[in-house]
């Protein structure tokens, strides 16, 4: 009986454990890994024309983008601005007239980096790290 009982117990003991454990390790959501790898792709692919104030560079600063921009929108601008330009969206078309300049390459970003780079980003707006 008493043995039944702990095995029970160590069932549902390990059971707890596995069930935060993945609580504790989303594979998507703006955690601490995905913000530093965002950092680092801040750094080395946005930070030369873009600041991360409200003051202008080549590209408008970035502060509170998040607020002003979809995930997929951000994601989108930081795979390929010049297809954000064609797909006609009249706010991005103003921006490229204003700026004067566009990027006309893709970033090398892939869906998987952009999205840190938005939790990066996001992190940054909403006062974490
Ligand atoms: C070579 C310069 C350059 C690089 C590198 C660059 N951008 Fe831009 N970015 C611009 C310019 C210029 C604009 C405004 C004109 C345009 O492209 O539409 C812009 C616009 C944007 C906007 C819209 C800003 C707003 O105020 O609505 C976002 C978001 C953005 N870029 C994100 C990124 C991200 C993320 C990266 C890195 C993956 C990046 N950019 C790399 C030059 C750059």
């Amino acid at each position: 009986m008493l043995k039944a009982l702990t095995a029970i117990l160590l069932v549902t003991f390990t059971g707890i454990m596995l069930f935060s454990f993945t609580l504790e390790s989303p594979t998507d959501g703006p955690d601490g890994k995905s913000i530093k790898k965002g950092r680092q792709m801040f750094m080395n692919k946005c930070a030369s024309c873009h600041r991360l104030s409200t003051e202008e560079s080549i590209g408008p600063g970035l502060e509170n983008i998040t607020k002003r921009q979809t995930k997929e929108e951000i994601v989108l601008w930081a795979l390929n601005h010049k297809e954000r330009i064609d797909l006609g969206d009249p706010y991005a078309k103003e921006l490229y007239v204003k700026y004067k300049y566009y990027v006309p390459t893709k970033s090398g970003l892939n869906e998987t980096t952009a999205g840190n780079v938005f939790d990066f980003l996001y992190s940054l707006d909403n006062d974490g790290m």
